[in-house]
């Protein structure tokens, strides 16, 4: 049998032993698995990251940082490392075993620690990722998600990670030589994705497959990818759709619960032993493979081609052969694809940019069939519907008494009379009462109580309705926190009601300054307590010249020209 296609040595004990040593791993100190932790794991126990047998040692660590190798030479770019807390690592010892638990508390697999030890985080990101710089997504994970010990050690896998989406297209290793032997497929080309596939990658992989004469798996990353990617539910949906455009019986897809790291040429190494692990014989590198973006400089951390350079220098060892992406180029006048560097001079070239299809797709704009299969349009279309059907969030912000909540509940009745889309406001007041009674006014307790306002906010956009918040949210740093959470699903909009602090003093509605001044209220907004103005709302009202009906109606204007009501 072609070594590709023997079986691969998996982590995982009898079904038998597994019973017994989940009863025996109840009595060890547990390690609750962070998402990232838990997709290593599974592919450490299934083989799919074959040679290792368990979260590197210091040894191996070091080794892999300096040289990509393990301490025993062989080729392992990635450190895959079980980064646990301060106060968790003080409570193990080498030689100890502990329990690693999914985040339901479901025992996977146990850890003989061998190793602790408090890794050089800066010179990891120096030397894995290219750079110390946050702009890099994993830099940013090592340096503010990573907890800052790390624990190694062999695993001895008990149950695979559960999965309730998919399953019927994951595939261990193991499954997927079976697959191919049973298919008959002898060269497997590989083309792994983190992004909906559009007819230029179509006609490429038919292409890689033709080219290397072999047959193509499709093979999406739908651990964790990029933040901002398209989420994996839309994505796998559009890779079914696209896959009956494929002669039948050449094609095949499976789902891969990687972590991805973004880290360019490493990556593009680490993906290919990955794939090597999966049986295949072939894998496609393309321009930028696993490319984290732009550095916080402005510039590219890695070259276009550093991860094909190094691909091919060690494809020997990984034991895969690289396919290189052909760059395909919709040509108008021959109404077809085509390789960039094969086109006829003076050809019309049509290209639509990441960025322009976003766009397309927020405006509700139309997306040409030669640029993507209709069906994956509509997927795309029910996933990120126009702004005018999307959730999004109004935050106002200001001085008790500046006007914010007469204001907010004049919006919300003019956008109820519109009638598009639910709508509920969050009134400061309203919140107090009903989710954060138990607060005061320090620094800690309003930012949780706008954390609170933010997360209700981001629910209520998620899932397609519009939230009015109306608190004081003095912090700028909260606010931004919100916001980010909040963009994730719809707009943020917030709202600077610019009342002077002289006016709502001479306004006192509540009679609260008064008390204020006179030191019975303490912590109060504007006397004793802080206000950042913000910086750059999307709006500023001022209300001292204006009534509240003409302030409501200049929030409506703003929501009218971004897009989020129709004109
Ligand atoms: S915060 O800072 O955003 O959490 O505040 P918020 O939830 O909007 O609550 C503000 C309302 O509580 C009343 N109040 C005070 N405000 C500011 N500082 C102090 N110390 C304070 N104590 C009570 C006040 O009536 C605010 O109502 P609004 O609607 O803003 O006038």
């Amino acid at each position: 049998m072609t070594e590709n296609l023997t079986p691969l040595p998996e982590l995982y004990v009898s079904s038998e032993s597994a019973q017994k040593l989940k009863a025996e791993a109840a009595e060890l100190v547990s390690w609750d698995l962070t998402p990232r932790q838990i997709c290593d794991l599974e592919l450490l126990m299934n083989g799919g990251f074959f040679p290792l047998k368990g979260f590197l040692g210091q040894a191996d660590y070091e080794a892999v940082v300096e040289t990509m190798r393990l301490a025993d030479g062989s080729l392992w770019p990635m450190p895959i490392t079980l980064d646990v807390s301060e106060a968790f690592a003080e409570k193990i010892a080498p030689g100890q075993d502990i329990a690693l638990r999914d985040q339901e508390g479901v025992i996977l697999a146990t850890m003989t620690v061998t190793d602790k030890w408090s890794p050089d985080k800066a010179r990891e990101a120096e030397k894995v990722f290219g750079a110390d710089d946050a702009a890099h997504p994993a830099v940013n994970y090592l340096h503010n998600t990573a907890g800052p010990v790390y624990l190694g050690g062999p695993v001895t896998g008990i149950q695979t990670p559960v999965h309730y989406d998919f399953r019927g297209r994951r595939d261990t290793p193991n499954e997927l030589r079976a697959r191919f032997r049973k298919l008959g497929w002898r060269r497997v080309v590989a083309f792994q994705t983190r992004n909906p596939l559009h007819r230029a990658h179509q006609e490429l992989t038919f292409r890689a497959a033709r080219e290397a004469q072999a047959n193509l798996l499709i093979h999406p990353v739908v651990g964790m990818t990029k933040p901002g990617d398209v989420d994996h539910f839309t994505r796998v949906r559009c890779y079914e759709a696209v896959l009956d455009k494929y002669p039948a019986a050449t094609t095949t897809m499976s789902l891969l619960n990687l972590a991805m790291r973004m880290a360019g040429p490493r990556e593009a190494v680490w993906h290919g032993l990955i794939r090597r692990n999966h049986g295949c014989t072939h894998f496609i590198v393309g321009r930028d493979h696993a490319g984290p973006g732009k550095n916080s400089q402005g510039e590219d951390f890695y070259g276009p081609y550093d991860a094909q350079e190094l691909f091919r220098e060690h494809q020997a060892e990984i034991g895969i052969e690289m396919v290189d992406f052909k760059h395909m180029v919709y040509v108008q006048e021959r109404a077809q694809y085509e390789a960039a560097d094969e086109i006829e001079e003076g050809a019309t070239v049509l290209n639509i940019s990441g960025t322009e299809l976003r766009r397309r797709l927020r405006e509700g704009l139309e997306i040409p069939e030669w640029f993507s299969f209709p069906e994956v349009v509509r997927e795309l279309r029910r996933r990120y519907p126009p702004r005018s059907q999307q959730g999004f969030t109004v935050f106002f912000t200001g001085f008790s008494g500046s006007g914010k909540s007469t204001i907010a509940n004049a919006l919300m009745i003019k956008l109820m009379e519109m009638g598009d889309r639910p709508v509920t406001l969050l009134d400061g007041d309203i919140v107090r009462k009903n989710l954060s009674s138990e607060l005061g006014f320090s620094k800690e307790h309003r930012d949780l109580n706008i954390r609170r306002i933010g997360y209700v906010a981001s629910e209520i956009t998620k899932n397609g309705g519009i939230a009015i918040c109306a608190p004081i949210a003095p912090y700028a740093a909260t606010r931004r926190a919100v916001r980010e959470e909040i963009e994730q699903y719809g707009a943020f909009v917030e709202v600077h009601v610019a009342t002077s602090l002289e006016e709502c003093e001479r306004r006192d509605r509540k009679g609260l300054y008064k008390l204020a001044r006179e030191g019975k209220i303490k912590e109060f907004t504007g006397i004793s307590d802080p206000y950042d103005v913000p910086d750059a709302p999307e709006l500023r009202v001022d209300t001292e010249g204006l009534d509240v009906d003409n302030c409501a109606h200049q929030v409506l204007l703003k929501l009218e020209s971004m897009g989020l009501i129709a004109g």
